[in-house]
């Protein structure tokens, strides 16, 4: 208890304003979950620097939230700290803040008929969390688009990756701890792009159940094959647990009705797992 007190402590000293106990339902799109230890918002690079330095001095974790949008938060919460770049969020032309909503520059590079990104329509994320897990689809992934990303190093040092030392794979990359802070984005004038922005849009639309709650697709593509299809196959739409239910629209997303607990959505990814003839990763993160 001595190291969590001086980690107030510290943050106090550098009017760094810390949250504690906060629910961290609301901050994903799944709306389920307990809450942090501690919250922190930093202002600039150079106070969420200080954080992790002074979390790591209290051994406490340190863990990044974007937009929530591919995480499960277990109903216990986490312990340690979670941080999110909410004020980190400039867009200076091609030079994108981690905490800026993807969806809105994929939106606004389109109109401005800039290529590269309007594959990407839709998917919900932070420029730091769709460049950290490689946010992608049937039409192309976040790293097609990537110039350089600037991280926070482990040892703290602010540094700039080309994108071939970032690791890009899929649905991955190999940045570890190091915290993206912002992106440079390799995007050129085009033909078509808007209308291209629309109709990639206007299929996600119809195909997925955007406007409930839910993580997005909650297991990997396994090789060669679709999670979706898989599911659908076994005849697992609408099976329930609780208040979680799989889609009926989309058989490799799980909806929260309203009431659902991390331990229903578990549940039925479990349950799921086990009906399916080939082994299915999560692709959604759960804390
Ligand atoms: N399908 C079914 N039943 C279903 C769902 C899909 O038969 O319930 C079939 C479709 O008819 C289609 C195939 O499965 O023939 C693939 O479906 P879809 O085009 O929806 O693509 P997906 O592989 O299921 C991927 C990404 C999505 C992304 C879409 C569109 C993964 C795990 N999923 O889905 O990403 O939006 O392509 O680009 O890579 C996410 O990552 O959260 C996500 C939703």
């Amino acid at each position: 208890m001595v190291a969590v007190h001086a980690f107030d402590t510290f943050l106090a000293e550098r009017r760094i304003s810390v949250r504690l106990d906060e629910p961290l339902g609301p901050y994903t799109t799944m709306k389920v979950g307990g809450p942090a230890d501690y919250f922190v918002e930093p202002h600039s690079a150079e106070e969420l620097a200080a954080a992790i330095e002074a979390a790591r001095d209290c051994n406490l974790p340190v863990r990044l939230l974007g937009s929530g949008a591919n995480l499960l938060i277990r109903d216990e919460g986490v312990r340690g700290v979670v941080v999110r770049l909410t004020h980190l969020n400039r867009r200076d032309g091609l030079h994108v803040e981690a905490g800026y909503n993807f969806a809105k520059l994929v939106k606004e590079t389109a109109a401005e008929g800039l290529g590269g990104l309007e594959c990407l329509a839709g998917i919900p994320a932070q420029v730091g969390g769709a460049v950290r897990m490689n946010a992608g689809g049937r039409h192309g992934e976040t790293a097609d688009a990537v110039k350089y990303v600037d991280v926070l190093s482990p040892d703290g040092a602010l540094r700039r990756l080309k994108k071939n030392q970032v690791g890009f794979r899929y649905r991955g990359t190999n940045l570890g701890d190091a915290v993206v802070l912002a992106v440079g984005f390799d995007l050129r004038p085009a033909e078509g792009i808007r209308e291209r922005y629309e109709e990639v849009l206007g299929q996600k639309k119809s195909t997925q159940p955007l406007g409930t709650h839910n993580a997005g697709c909650m297991f990997k593509n396994p090789p060669g094959g679709h999670a979706g299809r898989i599911i659908d196959e076994c005849g697992l739409k609408g099976l329930r647990v609780g208040s979680a239910h799989v889609s009926e629209k989309h058989a490799n997303f799980i909806e929260n009705d309203g009431g659902a607990t991390a331990a229903d959505i578990l549940g039925l990814v479990e349950r799921i797992q086990a009906r399916v003839p080939q082994p299915l990763e999560l692709e959604v993160l759960v804390w």
